[in-house]
């Protein structure tokens, strides 16, 4: 495995070859992609309707899931070649992840919350002043920053998400369905954050949404259902 901050950059942000998933042997594959490519400053609409397996395949590009078949590179690096405790390690410097279910830990604060990502991503000496200047640019009020992650609004909960994956700077970022929960100021206020950090961290990002009006920004609009293969392509 490459060490952490030597990572190749010429490689592709995400590259996708034969690969199959399924959560139940026997059933039909959830995900069968033959091919699918991402590059290093790419920006991805991810769409399609609900079961289509949006989640799942972020999930399987953040390591937490393993294909059964295929590869999966992430950032030049073949997952399939690191144990659970390296996908972890690498995900938590390289990959920043803001889950559907925004997966906070529910007794902690919002600031240990984000700061114990800083933590396993290396950056816990830069990552007190980055968490607030990043929870500001969400408009989390700072007296807020104390406070359990279970006793915020689902939006402020996850704004704090938000902030969790940004807050290693990582080089790819995977955002499921992240405006759901906020209003429009805070959904625009989000989009621009999230633009800004990418152009500035020259990171690449699959954002997955259902929301026409988002899908406005991007360049690059993906179907999943293009990504299937069939047995004619
Ligand atoms: N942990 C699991 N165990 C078994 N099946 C699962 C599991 N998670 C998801 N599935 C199934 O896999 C398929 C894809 O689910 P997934 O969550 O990836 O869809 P999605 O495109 O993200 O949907 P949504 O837009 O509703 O979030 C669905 O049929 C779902 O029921
Ligand atoms: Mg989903």
């Amino acid at each position: 495995m490459a060490p952490p901050n030597e990572i190749d950059t010429e490689t592709p942000a995400v590259s996708v070859s034969e690969l199959t998933f399924r959560y139940t042997n026997g059933a039909p594959p959830v995900l069968a992609i033959r091919s699918w490519e991402v590059g290093r400053r790419e920006c991805v609409f991810l769409y399609g309707e609900s079961g289509s397996g949006k989640s799942t395949l972020l999930n399987l590009i953040a390591g937490l899931q393993v294909p059964q078949s295929g590869s999966l590179g992430v950032l030049g690096t073949d997952l399939a070649d690191l144990s659970v405790r390296q996908r972890d390690r690498f995900r938590a410097k390289h990959v920043g992840v803001v889950f559907q279910q925004f997966n906070l830990i529910p007794y902690l604060s919002v600031v240990d919350n984000v700061l114990l990502a800083a933590h396993f991503g290396g950056q816990q000496q830069s990552g007190r002043d980055r968490t607030n200047e990043l929870l500001d640019a969400v408009n989390l009020p700072l007296q807020l920053g104390g406070r359990r992650a279970d006793q915020l609004s689902i939006g402020q909960q996850q704004r704090v998400a938000i902030v969790r994956a940004l807050v290693n700077a990582p080089e790819l970022l995977l955002v499921d369905e992240p405006t759901s929960a906020l209003d429009t100021v805070n959904r625009d206020a989000f989009l621009d954050l999230l633009f800004d950090v990418v152009e500035a961290q020259r990171s690449a990002m699959v954002f997955v949404s259902h929301d026409p009006t988002i899908a406005e920004r991007f360049e690059n609009k993906t179907a999943i259902s293009d990504l299937h293969s069939t047995e004619n392509n």
